[in-house]
Formats: structure tokens, sequence, C-alpha cells
């Protein structure tokens, strides 16, 4: 669990991060998003603590490790692995040695660190290429690597940042599959940091957005999809252009879990035709999250069409004009 309070971070004059409140839960995946300079690799760097805040508090699995120092902080680092943008792995050493050298500085025995490299690279599925050099792997095989050797000392919190940019949209569903794996098989607290708001629909259970060193939305990523008017939602699910309605109502459909993939047919037993007019519709595992505008037939009763769908797990919300929708698709 991380739990961070207040977190400021100041490089003389300047703040860069302003007053941070956000918990993540034991197993859960959260995501940090926000424009370039924002501050998520400042917030990234206080948390595994290569900065020391500037005041506030951050609390992984129960410890302040502001109130840490010397040889504490030392055995607190263990409990964070980190994962960057460019896996950072030294050119000279191999994939297998790469993912040992955290074991190496700690002292951990020779033969303890082979079987755990040997777990590590299995895991990750690198096996074949313990002994390659990070210039013989492809991008997303270094990220791998850099995944295994943030996890070699077997930590409760895994930060990534930005570790999935730049790679492919195959490597990266291989990335956040091994993320989704790690927390379920190793109960892993996950923090990602992304520009991608489809890494977030697809793993997050959790998501901040930071702007200017601030927090200025977050909440569990089921929720926010489901927000009416929230610039956070918008770009989380961006909704695609309205055709003309021809004579029905319309109204803006937005759900995040558990609903069952035949809801339309459901809800149409209930509220006869539906016409899907524009839709952003994702399946992930057991997960699904769409946005939708549909029409409906104009003479059913408000209360009873919000009902219907409530039960079906989507939240439903009249469209008051056709530009409305456009203004919002174009925001
Ligand atoms: N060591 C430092 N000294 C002074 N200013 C810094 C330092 N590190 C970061 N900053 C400033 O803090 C702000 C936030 O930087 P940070 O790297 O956290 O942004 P970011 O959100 O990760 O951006 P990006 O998406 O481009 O990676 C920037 O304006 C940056 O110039
Ligand atoms: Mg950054």
């Amino acid at each position: 669990m991380i739990e961070i309070s207040g977190l400021t971070k100041a490089y003389g004059d300047t703040r860069v991060l302003d007053g941070i409140d956000l918990t993540v839960a034991d197993g859960q995946i959260a995501a940090v998003v926000g424009p370039s300079g924002a501050g998520k690799s400042t917030l990234a760097r206080c948390i595994n603590l290569l900065e020391r805040p500037t005041s506030g508090s951050i609390t992984v699995s129960g410890q302040d490790l502001a109130a840490l120092s010397g040889k504490q902080l030392r055995l607190a680092r263990r409990e964070i692995g980190t994962v960057f943008q460019s896996a950072n792995l030294l050119r000279r050493l191999t994939a297998a040695q790469n993912i040992a050298l955290p074991m190496r500085h700690q002292g951990v025995p020779e033969a303890e660190i082979r079987r755990r490299v040997g777990d590590l690279l299995e895991r990750v599925g690198m096996l074949q290429r313990a002994n390659h050099y990070p210039s013989q792997l492809s991008g997303g095989q270094r990220q791998r690597v850099g995944i295994a050797r943030g996890l070699a000392l077997q930590p409760s919190v895994l930060l990534s940042d930005e570790a999935t940019s730049g790679l492919d949209p195959d490597a990266t569903r291989a990335i956040l599959d091994l993320l989704t794996e790690l927390r379920d098989d190793l109960g892993v607290t996950i923090l990602v940091i992304t520009h991608e708001m489809d890494v977030v629909r697809s793993i997050a259970d959790h998501v901040a957005q930071l702007d200017h060193g601030r927090i200025v939305e977050q909440g569990a990523v089921a929720d926010v999809v489901r927000r009416s008017d929230s610039p956070l939602s918008r770009a989380l699910l961006p909704m695609p252009t309205v055709p003309a309605a021809d004579g029905r109502r319309l109204w803006t459909l937005r759900y995040r879990g558990a609903v069952s993939p035949v809801w339309l047919s459901h809800a149409g037993r209930d509220l006869g035709d539906i016409a899907v007019l524009a839709a952003l519709v994702e399946e992930s595992g057991d997960t699904s999250v769409g946005r939708l505008t549909v029409g409906l037939d104009p003479r059913l009763d408000e209360r009873r069409v919000v009902d219907v769908l409530a039960d079906l797990g989507l939240a439903a919300e009249p469209v008051t004009s056709l530009r409305a929708v456009r203004a919002e698709s174009a925001a």
C-alpha cells in the first residue's frame, strides 16, 4: 500500500509537486497521467527515494519513508522496484547479469541469485535470451528484463515510469499483461506513469491526473469513466462524432466493469429499438469499458431509461442537444 499525503517537492523557489494526496491500495494498479512537465517522474522519484520530498509524507507498507535514514532507508528501498522508459540496462552485462545486479549489491548468496534470476527470466518470458546483451534485444524485450530487474529484490511496490512508451501495440500489450499478471500472482502494488490513455483503460484500477504539480482529478477508473462532465473522463474515453438522430432522443451511456457483453439486447427488451450512433467499447479480460451515444424512443420515461440501464451497470444521461455532443466530442 502506498499512502502519499501533502507531498511537496520544490527545486529552489519552484514547486514541482504541490500538495499531492494519493493512496494506492495493496494489489492495486494505479495510473498517474498528465502533460509533460506536470511532475509525474518527480513523483516517482520521491516514492522510490531517489529524491527527498520537501514536505509531506510517503508511507509504503506502513513505513514513513521521509522519516528514515541510513540503513533503514536502504532497506526500505528494496520494497520499491522501478522500471523506466529506456529500461536503463547496463550495456556490458547480459540480461541475466543485469537482473542479478541489485541482488549482488545487497549481498544475496550466489546460489540464491542464480535461482531467482532463473525464476524471474521465466516469469517475464525471457529464459531463452538469458545470455543476450541489451543491444541484441528488442525494445519490448529490454523492458521485460527491466521489469525482472525491478522485481529482483521482491518489492511490494513496482513503479513504472513510461515503461511502454515507444513500444509498438503488441509489445505494449505484452508488457501490460505481464504487469497485470504480477499483480495477480505476486500481489505487487503497481504505480504506472503514462501518457497513454489506452494503458489506463486496460490495466488501471485507479487514475490520477497531475497538472502543474497538483492532482486535479482522481478516482477509480470505473467511476471516472462514468462521470458525465469531467476532463479526465473525456480524455479516457473520447467520444466519436455523432450522426443525425433520426427523430430519436439522444442519450449518453457510460460504463466500466462487469457489464454483460450482451447488455444491449437486454436493454432493448425494456426500451425497444436502440440506435447505436457512436460508440467506444473495449474488452479487456473480464472488464469492459464503454462510452456510447444512442438514440431511443422519445416517448420513453426518462427515469425508467436511467433505471433500466443502471440495473445493467450503465450510467445513462439524456443529451440536451446534438450541438452539446459535438462540442463535447471536440473538447
Ligand atoms: N532536478 C531538478 N531541478 C529543477 N527542476 C526540475 C528537476 N527535475 C525536474 N524538474 C522540473 O520539474 C518539472 C516536472 O518534471 P517531471 O520530470 O516530473 O515531469 P513529467 O511529468 O515526468 O514530464 P514528462 O511527461 O515530460 O516526463 C519540470 O518543469 C522540470 O523541469
Ligand atoms: Mg517523466
